[in-house]
């Protein structure tokens, strides 16, 4: 029997990482000028902590979490809560009034694997707690976008507020008069959300459904004046910013902390999974947790979804590359190489060379394969002659480069190798 991976779990391999390495690159350096710093959080917490502050009520909660039952821990199904957990933990909130925190790994959802859905998924997740003015939503959704296009991916911006526990009850109360109607028509999950979630009827994927709520009350027309200034707030200062965005009144999100500000960037081109990464405002969750009174923020982006969107718009995934692949031909040339490879990694050059003593075709042929920039050739003529041959591999040219004994001092080498590699 073949072991494979669990359905829903993929492996990340050469040819792919690079990607994802580059992803991460531009988007640490993207965080960093917004002043974020990193923070690591372990991947199991107690359930109580999910239950807690993604609610009871929930998909994620209700059925997708990996808990382990007997001891009542949880893998972690999003990176909010345990960032909350462990920004409580270590007094981060005495530290600085206003922290901004970002991290970036692995969650787990047992949902039904498709493009773009996984079990184990990763996220890029950032958070700003302890701010309450409408420019930090401007900022975050400003950052993210900035991001994304930094990336070269042509995303739109969807926004709506949630509103607070002053004004959404009375909502809430207008909507299920409004489902009430014409209940008999929904799915069953809309039925038994009606009880428990009455707002996540308007986000049912269900064709059927998404007829009937076409003319549900809007939400952002209940809001109580703080909650209406603030979303008017967040919108001018994306309009100052430059920020394009549309309204949409149907978004409520899967999580039921959100207060105020939701939203989430969409693309046309994932199919089904239309949103490449989502948050919004959770005044109110850190005390519920049981913290102080302080304000947050944040958002999450999906990997897989941005590396398939990157991969879809370019076939080609960036190649391999290494600045040079030392050929020594025989068993004198091989053994000046082993040492000069060493210490040219020691001097910062990904170098590469063969070990098993193949024939210099098949050596050309490996430094093709690893991107090689260069290719030093050392054989026995070269050895006697006290030159290698160093080939560019872009311009094909070649030159001479002193070589040494490997038991003498192997500077000259060195050095005429960095200067050329180097530029
Ligand atoms: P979320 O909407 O559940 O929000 O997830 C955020 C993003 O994670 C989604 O937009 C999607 O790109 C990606 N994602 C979610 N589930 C999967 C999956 N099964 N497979 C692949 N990608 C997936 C949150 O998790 C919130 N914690 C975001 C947040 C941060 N809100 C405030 N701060």
């Amino acid at each position: 029997m073949k072991l494979k991976a669990l359905n829903g779990f993929k492996d990340i391999i050469p040819g792919e990482v690079e990607l994802w390495q580059a992803v991460e690159t531009t988007a640490r350096q993207t965080f960093a000028r917004f002043g974020f710093s990193e923070i690591r959080m372990p991947v199991l917490e107690k359930t109580e902590l999910f239950a807690r502050s993604i609610g009871e009520a929930t998909d994620i909660v209700e059925k997708e979490m990996y808990t382990f039952v007997d001891k009542q821990i949880t893998m972690r199904p999003e990176a909010t809560a345990s960032l909350l957990r462990a920004y409580l933990e270590h007094g981060l909130h005495v530290q600085k009034p206003v922290q901004r925190l970002f991290t970036i790994g692995p969650m787990f959802r047992h949902e039904r694997p498709q493009k773009g859905r996984l079990r184990q998924f990763h996220q890029m997740d950032v958070e700003v707690l302890g701010a309450e003015s409408p420019l930090v939503d401007v900022e975050l959704m400003a950052m993210g976008a900035m991001l994304l296009d930094q990336l070269g991916l042509s995303v739109s911006l969807e926004l709506n507020s949630l509103g607070c526990p002053d004004c959404r009850p009375a909502f809430r109360k207008n909507l299920l008069s409004f489902i009430n109607e014409r209940i008999e028509a929904l799915c069953d999950d809309c039925k038994r959300r009606s009880n428990t979630n009455p707002l996540r009827v308007l986000d049912c994927k269900n064709r059927g459904c998404r007829h009937q709520v076409e003319e549900a009350p809007s939400i952002q027309d209940h809001l109580c004046s703080g909650c209406a200034d603030h979303f008017q707030a967040v919108q001018n200062g994306l309009q100052q910013l430059g920020v394009k965005y549309s309204l949409n009144k149907f978004m409520v999100r899967g999580l039921d902390y959100y207060t105020r500000t939701t939203f989430e960037f969409i693309t046309g081109d994932l199919g089904a999974q239309a949103a490449v990464g989502a948050g919004g405002r959770y005044d109110g969750l850190i005390e519920r947790l049981g913290g102080p009174a302080v304000p947050g923020i944040g958002f999450a982006l999906g990997m897989e979804r941005l590396i398939l969107l990157l991969q879809q718009k370019d076939e080609t995934s960036s190649a391999n590359h290494c600045d040079l692949f030392v050929a020594g031909l025989g068993e004198a040339a091989a053994n000046l190489a082993f040492s000069l490879v060493h210490t040219l990694r020691g001097n910062g050059l990904s170098v590469l060379m063969d070990l098993e003593g193949r024939g210099l075709k098949n050596q050309m042929k490996q430094a093709n394969r690893a991107g090689a920039g260069h290719v030093l050739i050392i054989g026995e003529d070269e050895l006697s002659k006290g030159q290698g041959i160093l080939r560019n591999m872009v311009t094909q040219e070649q030159q001479e480069i002193p070589l040494s004994d490997p038991n003498l001092d192997q500077q000259a080498t060195i050095d005429a190798l960095l200067a050329i590699i180097n530029g």
